[in-house]
């Protein structure tokens, strides 16, 4: 499966912060925001991965992550000259994609949670049309919202709705068979002049294969695109980091109990940082491996 992490916007809502910079840039607490999505898509075991940016910040993207090598990755870059909607990313993306499945995750998203990675896994290997999930939050009406049936089944899909159905907010998480570039090409810009990703979700409605997976009470889901949302985010970070003695969102140590790369190239990632704290843990990571530390309660933890 192919991945996409789309990473470009506006990013109106964090002005000034983002007046000069990519929102996605942005540090969450220790690491830039990107990090976040981008482990949530190693973890959905997802190695080939196209990153969407705006065209003057490409260049700080591909210096952060090259071609994505280090982490036993391939990352390639593409830039969308004009914030036309979340789904424009299947137009620009549609050369990497090239007919094949692929997760799209949107860059200021982040996730966090106990059984995450398996839950992630399995939704992928499941895929029929599309996968979308729903999170219950306290008010819905600034995201997608997922109407459902009394078994949880999807019945209707909302964009930002000013009298939601229900309390389920679709995260900018969705995994998609090979013939979403052609169902995206159908599309036509909404009132607001984006294209819509509610509108291809609800295109697989319509043909009967979208599956709406529930992200239950132990996943914690946040998009960072607001001042309030964003310190939100970093304080979960930091708290979840202090208290566990872990790090949330560590593409290194990551990549090595996917078993991407191995524990020395890790511990090399971490010792090029090792004036952070962050460097450290990274390079304490790769010891522990070594010292055989069980990789499945890691996956499972995280
Ligand atoms: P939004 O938060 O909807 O938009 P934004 O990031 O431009 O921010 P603001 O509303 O503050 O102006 O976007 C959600 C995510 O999708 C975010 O990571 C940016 C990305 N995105 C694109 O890359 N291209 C687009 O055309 C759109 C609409 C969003």
């Amino acid at each position: 499966m192919k991945g996409i992490i789309l990473a470009g916007g506006n990013g109106t809502r964090l002005h000034p912060l983002t007046l000069v910079g990519s929102k996605q840039l942005v540090p969450v607490y220790d690491k830039p925001m990107i990090y976040y999505p981008l482990s949530v898509l190693m973890f959905a075991d997802i190695r080939d991965i196209l990153v969407i940016t705006r065209p003057a910040e490409l260049p700080q993207f591909q210096k952060l992550l090259g071609d994505g090598r280090q982490l036993g990755l391939n990352i390639s870059y593409a830039s969308q000259e004009k914030p036309r909607g979340i789904a424009d990313a299947f137009r620009v993306g549609a050369d990497h994609i090239s007919g094949e499945e692929c997760a799209l995750i949107l860059g200021d998203n982040l996730f966090h949670g106990a059984n995450l990675p398996s839950l992630l896994r399995r939704s992928a290997q499941r895929l029929r049309g599309c996968v979308l999930f729903g999170h219950q939050v306290a008010d819905p009406r600034n995201f997608g919202v997922a109407e459902v049936d009394e078994r949880g089944r999807l019945l209707s899909i909302e964009e930002k709705p000013e009298r939601p159905r229900s309390n389920l907010a679709i995260p900018g998480l969705y995994f998609f068979d090979g013939t979403v570039v052609d169902t995206a090409k159908r599309m036509m810009p909404s009132a607001r002049g984006e294209l819509e990703i509610t509108d291809v979700l609800r295109a697989y409605l319509e043909d009967g294969t979208a599956d709406l997976v529930w992200l239950g009470r132990g996943v914690t889901w946040l998009d960072t695109g607001t001042h309030e949302t964003l310190l939100d985010a970093g304080r979960l970070v930091r708290d979840v980091q202090h208290r566990q003695g872990t790090r949330l969102g560590c593409i290194e140590e990551i990549a090595m109990y996917m078993g991407f790369i191995g524990a020395d190239e890790c511990h090399a990632l971490g010792a090029g940082m090792s004036n952070s704290p962050y460097g450290r843990y990274v390079m304490d990571s790769a010891r522990s491996y070594r010292q055989g530390q069980p990789p499945a309660r890691f996956l499972e933890e995280t």
